[in-house]
Parts: structure tokens; C-alpha cells; sequence
């Protein structure tokens, strides 16, 4: 569908506690600001297990779960929402790959690039869809609409 106020998207941040005790949260934040984003929402939270499981839940199956699930929940997080014309394609762009071993050689100017240790201690995470936007801004804060501002009307 078409849309007369243009394509603003939000999508979801999470400086995960590497990029957390690595004191890596200024820099990060002035990458977001600097690469046009709007920072909506911010949060700090310490997720525990049952919360961090749910969250990661498309990954239960995987032989890393249980890893991820240690290392999310190892000390706080800071969740936030951005916003901007194609934030969510944007901020994957942005963040660069899931192994920052890889992300260090292919995307030097990535955030992964920047903080990531290697493909489980990546320092950031991005929703990767719009449909994960959505559900991942809702699962963190429930008064957000992940769709475009209250003026437009189209849906995800
Ligand atoms: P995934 O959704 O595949 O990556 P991304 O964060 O880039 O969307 O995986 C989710 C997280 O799971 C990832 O950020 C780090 C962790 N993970 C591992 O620990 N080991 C792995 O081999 C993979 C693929 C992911
Ligand atoms: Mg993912």
C-alpha cells in the first residue's frame, strides 16, 4: 500500500552485555545518531532466563541456545527503539554480520566490527524483519506501536 507520509519504520537495538561492560555504549550511540536514526525508546534491562528464552525463542533448537542464554543474560542489557526511513534493513546494514570475526574482515565500519568478539559475543543485536520489529518492540515495550508514526495508517 502507498503512503502519503513516506516509509518511517522503527526496529530494535540491544547493546548486549559485551558492548555493555566494554564500555562501548557512547560509541555505539553516536553511530545510531551519526547514521541518521532516532533513538525513541531506551531501556536498561538485566533479562533473566525465562525472559531471554522467549525472547530468543525462533532459536530454542539450535546448539548455541543454551550458550546465547548464558551470555544475554550475564549482565544488564540496553534495549532501545530506532527510528527512520528504512530502519530495519538499515540497522542490519548497519550492525553487520552475526560473527564479528567475519564482520572485523568484510564490514570494517561495522558496529560488529567495532565492539563483536566473534559469532556469539556480537555486542549488538537488530530485529530482522519488519515482523520482527514489530513482535521484538512489543516484547520490550508495550505502549510502542512498531508501525510508522500515529499521523500514517498503513500496517507492517
Ligand atoms: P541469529 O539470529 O542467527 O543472528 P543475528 O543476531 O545476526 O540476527 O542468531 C542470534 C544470536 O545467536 C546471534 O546474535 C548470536 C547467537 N549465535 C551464536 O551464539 N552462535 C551462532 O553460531 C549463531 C548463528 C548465533
Ligand atoms: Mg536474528
Amino acid at each position: 500500500r502507498s503512503s502519503s507520509s513516506g516509509s518511517t519504520q522503527k526496529t530494535l537495538a540491544m547493546i548486549k552485555p559485551d558492548g555493555m561492560s566494554g564500555n562501548y555504549t557512547n560509541r555505539i550511540k553516536n553511530v545510531i545518531l551519526e547514521s541518521g536514526f532516532r533513538i525513541v525508546k531506551e531501556t536498561i534491562v538485566q533479562l533473566d532466563e525465562d525472559t531471554a528464552a522467549s525472547f530468543y525463542a525462533e532459536h530454542s533448537a539450535k546448539s548455541f541456545f543454551s550458550s546465547l542464554i548464558k551470555y544475554i543474560t550475564s549482565g544488564p542489557v540496553l534495549v532501545m527503539v530506532l527510528e527512520k526511513e528504512n530502519a530495519v534493513a538499515d540497522w542490519r546494514d548497519l550492525i553487520g554480520p552475526t560473527d564479528a570475526h567475519k564482520a572485523k574482515v568484510t564490514h570494517p565500519h561495522s558496529i560488529r566490527a567495532m565492539c563483536g568478539l566473534d559469532s556469539e559475543k556480537n555486542c549488538i543485536h537488530g530485529s530482522d524483519s519488519t515482523q520482527s520489529a514489530q513482535r521484538e518492540i512489543s516484547f520490550f515495550f508495550k505502549e510502542v506501536s512498531a508501525g510508522a508514526a500515529v499521523t500514517e495508517h498503513d500496517e507492517l
